[in-house]
């Protein structure tokens, strides 16, 4: 997508080659409301999009308003009587199957019934059920999803999943879609759990290659942005995801290495999560590191606003870098409803680190840059030191902050600096490897553009 205007650090281009189209859509529909781009040129990539989806009507929409003074191509038409005529087709094909679903002693059957082969069974030999048949739901859900209607395809991929293993050549195209209608039908907590289970399977599945693993779990990092910064506790989970190491197989952090292998930009999220958080402190550190393992392929005033304090310790450069900062919220659709938390965070942030490198602050001259009086800056000190956020204390008679000093061990700084050098080699392997192999794809409603 070109721009007219130069939108600056925005992202949707590459956020939308490991999303669904339809997900694609929704971040489309949010820069037209918020201008950033010629809307023409916005109008041009959903007509691209929609062409390959059922949403005939919504194209037609979309057509009349780039072209009000044109007859609309006969090919809209010819599409519509498509799509209409392979729904009725495939609810012909539905039909059968969920008449048997909605029997009493299935449902109580379903109910009592964990596995899915017994299920299976048990419909097969009373009810006339065949593979054949739940095919058709699935593809009925993959239908009716296209046609934009999410709900609809939502309930088939749940009765779906019931009747087949974790073998059938759909189960992982039904979790994909799943959490696709989740998301778009905005329930969070459906979403969720439809993440949870998905990542579950990704992270415990034998069979993909090195590269697929890798591949599925980049396009499970975009789709639960979705989720991260719309759940209550998204960013607990994001912070969790890449950063956590206390479950065994995390001490690889396999999602952080996709991150840095594959989609860099990514970063800006994790460090939004990580400033907004009260957890932060804990893991600044590693994500300073990240941040400047990756600078050479990933920057935004957002990271570099984190590498002018706590690498430079460049306060007048951070506080430039946080006022375009604000340009980046403005037109980044999981990010925008963050603005004020993350200025306010990243203020805090600012006089933290001041804290840390300074032996002895005189509260006055604080209270001043905080825009405070000087009791509740003392008041606020109190409490960073009562947090343990501050290593420090008061002495009231002089109206100083003195500072506890901490100091690194070469022997420790040594530690840390071959850690990062194992990383970096990994990343490198990673990346030759993904240069030698040409990608392929496995994902629900997958999209190339
Ligand atoms: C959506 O799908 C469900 C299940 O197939 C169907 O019952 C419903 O009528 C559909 N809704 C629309 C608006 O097409
Ligand atoms: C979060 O959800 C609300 C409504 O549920 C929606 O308006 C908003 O666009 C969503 N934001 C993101 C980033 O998904």
């Amino acid at each position: 997508m070109s721009s007219t205007r130069m939108a600056n650090w925005e992202l949707t281009s590459r956020l939308g080659k490991f999303l669904d189209r339809h997900l694609v859509l929704t971040l489309l529909e949010f820069l037209s409301s918020n201008q950033i781009y010629d809307e023409k040129e916005l109008l041009l990539g959903k007509l691209e999009m929609l062409k390959n989806t059922n949403m005939v009507d919504f194209a037609i929409d979309v057509y009349k308003k780039l072209y009000p003074d044109e007859n609309l191509p006969t090919e809209f038409f010819e599409n519509r009587q498509r799509v209409v005529a392979e729904l009725k087709e495939l609810e012909k094909l539905t039909e059968p199957v969920l008449a048997i679903l909605v029997q009493d002693d299935v449902s109580q059957q379903i109910a009592t019934t964990r596995d899915s082969r017994q299920l299976f069974d048990y419909l097969k030999m009373n009810h006339g059920l065949t593979s054949e048949m739940i095919d058709s739901l699935y593809k009925s859900a993959k239908f009716q999803y296209e046609c934009g209607n999410y709900s609809g395809a939502a309930q088939y991929l749940s009765s779906h999943r019931l009747l087949v293993s974790q073998n059938d050549k759909n189960y992982l195209s039904n979790l994909w879609g799943k959490l696709a209608s989740e998301i778009l039908m905005q329930q969070w907590e459906n979403a969720l759990e439809d993440f949870n289970r998905l990542r579950d399977y990704i992270d415990n599945y034998q069979h993909f290659s090195a590269l697929q693993l890798l591949q599925q779990r980049t396009w499970l990092i975009h789709w639960s942005l979705f989720i991260y910064f719309n759940h209550s506790q998204g960013r607990d989970m994001l912070i969790d995801m890449f950063l956590e190491r206390k479950a065994s197989y995390q001490k690889q952090q396999p999602y952080l290495n996709a991150v840095q292998t594959i989609c860099p930009h990514i970063i800006r999220y994790l460090t939004t999560a990580v400033i907004t958080h009260r957890r932060r402190r804990e893991y600044m550190k590693e994500l300073v590191k990240v941040i400047q393992q990756e600078s050479y392929t990933y920057r935004d005033p957002i990271t570099e606003f984190v590498e002018c304090l706590c690498v430079n310790f460049d306060f007048d450069g951070a506080q430039k870098k946080l006022r375009e900062c604000v340009d980046v919220f403005n037109n980044d659709f999981f990010l925008i409803a963050l603005q004020d938390e993350f200025i306010e965070n990243a203020r805090l942030f600012v006089f933290e680190v001041f804290c840390q490198i300074h032996e002895c602050i005189s509260i006055n001259m604080l209270a001043d840059k905080l825009n405070m009086t000087p009791e509740e800056a003392e008041r606020w000190i109190v409490n960073l030191i009562r947090q343990a956020r501050l290593d420090a204390k008061i002495d009231s008679k002089l109206g100083h902050v003195v500072m506890g000093t901490q100091a690194v061990s070469p022997y420790q700084q040594l530690i840390e600096k071959t850690k990062a050098m194992s990383i970096r080699c990994q990343v490198l392997t990673m990346n030759i490897e993904k240069r030698l192999q040409t990608p392929e794809r496995v994902a629900w409603a997958v999209n190339e553009f």
